[in-house]
C-alpha cells in the first residue's frame, strides 16, 4: 500500500482533514489553537516557534510586522495580542494553514491580523519586523529567495527574527545571509535552535 506523501508548504495539502487543537502557553497568554493534518505543526506547536516566542524581543506597538510562513498561525496571534496597535500580516501559501490561522486569530480576538497569501500584501508596506520559523524545508534555493524577497522590505531601522533548527544550518544561513550583506547576530542558542536577528547593512 503506498502513502499518501504531503509536505506542510504544499497549496492543497493532499491528505484528509484530521482537525484537532493544540495549546499554546507563552507567559500569561495560554491560547487554544485549531490545527490540522497537512500543516506544520499538527501535533503540537513546534519547538523552535516556542522558542521564537520566548527569547526574539517583544513586537513593535505600531507599525506593519510580518510573520513570513504562519502556518495556523502561532506567531502571527501571540505578537497580535502583544501589540494590539501593530497590524499583523500572516502569509503563507498553504490554504488549509490560511484558514485555520484566520479562525484561531478570531477565536483569540486577535482583529489586528490580516491573514493571507503572500500576494495579499500590498506592494508598498514595510515592516517595522519579521517574525518567522521559515520554510527551510523547502529547499535552500527557494528559501534564499523567499528571504531576499522579504528581507528588503524591513523598514531601515527594522529587524527580522528567525529561528531555525541548528541541524538545518542555521550557521550555514546566517553565514549566507551576511555575504548578501545583511547584518546578522544569533541572538539566542537554545534546545537545538537559533534565533537570528537580520537588519539591513550599513
Ligand atoms: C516551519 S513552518 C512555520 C509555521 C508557523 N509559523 C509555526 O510556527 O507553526 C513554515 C511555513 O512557511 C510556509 N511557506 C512555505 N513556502 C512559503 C512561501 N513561499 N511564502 C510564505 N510561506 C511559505 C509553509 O507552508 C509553512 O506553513
Amino acid at each position: 500500500m503506498s502513502i499518501p506523501k504531503t509536505q506542510y508548504f504544499e497549496a492543497q495539502p493532499a491528505v484528509a482533514s484530521r482537525p484537532r487543537t493544540v495549546r499554546l502557553r507563552i507567559g500569561e497568554m495560554d491560547l487554544t489553537l485549531q490545527t490540522d493534518r497537512g500543516v506544520f505543526g499538527s501535533k503540537g506547536v513546534d519547538l523552535g516557534t516556542r522558542v521564537l516566542l520566548r527569547e526574539a524581543p517583544p513586537p513593535p506597538q505600531e507599525g506593519d510586522v510580518l510573520d513570513l510562513g504562519c502556518g495556523y498561525g502561532p506567531i502571527a496571534i501571540v505578537l497580535a495580542k502583544l501589540a494590539p496597535g501593530a497590524r499583523l500580516w500572516a502569509v503563507d501559501v498553504n490554504e488549509r494553514a490560511l484558514e485555520l490561522s484566520r479562525a484561531n486569530a478570531e477565536t483569540a480576538g486577535a482583529s489586528n491580523v490580516t491573514v493571507g497569501t503572500p500576494d495579499k500584501v500590498p506592494d508598498e508596506i514595510r515592516f517595522e519586523a519579521i517574525y518567522s520559523n521559515p520554510p527551510v524545508r523547502v529547499g535552500k534555493a527557494p528559501l534564499h529567495s523567499l528571504l531576499l524577497e522579504w528581507l528588503p522590505r524591513l523598514k531601515p531601522a527594522g529587524a527580522a527574527y528567525l529561528v531555525v533548527q541548528r541541524n538545518l544550518g542555521s550557521d550555514s544561513l546566517a553565514r549566507w545571509l551576511a555575504e548578501e550583506g545583511f547584518a546578522v547576530s544569533r541572538l539566542k542558542s537554545k534546545k537545538g535552535y537559533r534565533v537570528l536577528e537580520v537588519k539591513a547593512g550599513s
